[in-house]
């Protein structure tokens, strides 16, 4: 009696471990808009990448992909990226990391500290974010504003890593300053301080710790999640980061 019921439970432990080497072999063989476009194998990566992401991620991500302004945390549940939402993009961002010492991670620039190193005298800095106001829809004070669009596009450089339409690279990593989302916050002050002081945000590198069908589950969970409210939830909170 005993040994059978043994047998059967050994089965069925096989039969899951087949199930989950099938479905790793699917989710890394596959084209990410493959799978994507796979409405059954899609919603086994999502079952699979959302746990993951509220153990390792949701101290820094929060627990709805809110991310956090005050730590430099992107908002992901807006589906505004840095880097741009194609799967194998963020998978690369997952795997690597940015600015987190990993040879591999994303590290083309940072925000300079503009007026600690005198690039841009303070004033400058207060002009330029009177720009930045008027570029987001906010009031503004028109002669400031005047002064800084020069400074954005000369003496500031601004442009060159935020583009000449302030929308942001993605090559660069380099957020739009034409709001609504933002990474530290699009109110006078905080603007002011990411000019003075510069920015260099810093997400790990997973490479190490995760397996790579854990971190394609996690990428395709991230951008339809992005892109869908329903699937936002990460559950619990784990950890505070
Ligand atoms: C060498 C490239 C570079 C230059 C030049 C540069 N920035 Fe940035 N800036 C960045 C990067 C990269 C980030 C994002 C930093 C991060 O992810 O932590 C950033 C972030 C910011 C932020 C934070 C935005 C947010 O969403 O909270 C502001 C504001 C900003 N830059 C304004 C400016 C202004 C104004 C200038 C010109 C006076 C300027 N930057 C020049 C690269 C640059
Ligand atoms: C220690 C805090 C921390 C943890 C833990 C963390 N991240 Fe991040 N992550 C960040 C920060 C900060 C940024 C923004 C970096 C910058 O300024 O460019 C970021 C950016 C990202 C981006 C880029 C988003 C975009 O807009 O392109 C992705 C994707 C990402 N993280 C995924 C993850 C995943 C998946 C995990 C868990 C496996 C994770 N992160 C864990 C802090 C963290």
């Amino acid at each position: 009696m005993a040994g059978a019921a043994l047998a059967v439970l050994a089965v069925a432990a096989l039969a899951i471990w087949i199930d989950h080497r099938d479905l790793a072999d699917r989710l890394l063989r596959q084209q990410p808009q493959v799978i994507q476009a796979n409405a059954e194998l899609l919603h086994r990566a999502i079952t699979m990448g959302r746990p993951l992401y509220s153990k390792h991620c949701a101290g820094c991500h929060g627990g709805e992909l809110e991310g956090s302004a005050a730590r430099g945390v992107p908002d992901l549940a807006r589906n505004a990226w840095l880097y741009g939402n194609d799967v194998v993009d963020v998978e690369r961002t997952i795997l690597y990391g940015i600015r987190s010492g990993h040879p591999k991670a994303r590290n083309v620039t940072d925000m300079p500290a503009l007026v600690r190193t005198g690039q841009i005298t303070q004033g400058d800095a207060h002009d330029v974010v009177e720009y930045l106001q008027k570029l987001a829809g906010a009031s503004f004070d028109q002669s400031m504003a005047e002064r800084g669009r020069k400074i954005y596009y000369d003496k500031g450089n601004c442009y060159d890593c935020h583009a000449d339409d302030a929308r942001g690279v993605i090559d660069y990593g380099t957020p739009p300053l034409t709001g609504p989302v933002w990474l530290y916050g699009g109110d006078r002050a905080t603007l002011y301080r990411s000019i003075l002081d510069g920015r260099h945000g810093i997400c790990p590198a997973w490479v190490d710790t995760l397996e790579p069908v854990q971190i394609r589950a996690l990428a395709l969970y991230l951008v339809a999640a992005g892109a869908d409210r329903r699937l936002q939830t990460g559950n619990s909170r784990v950890g505070s980061g």
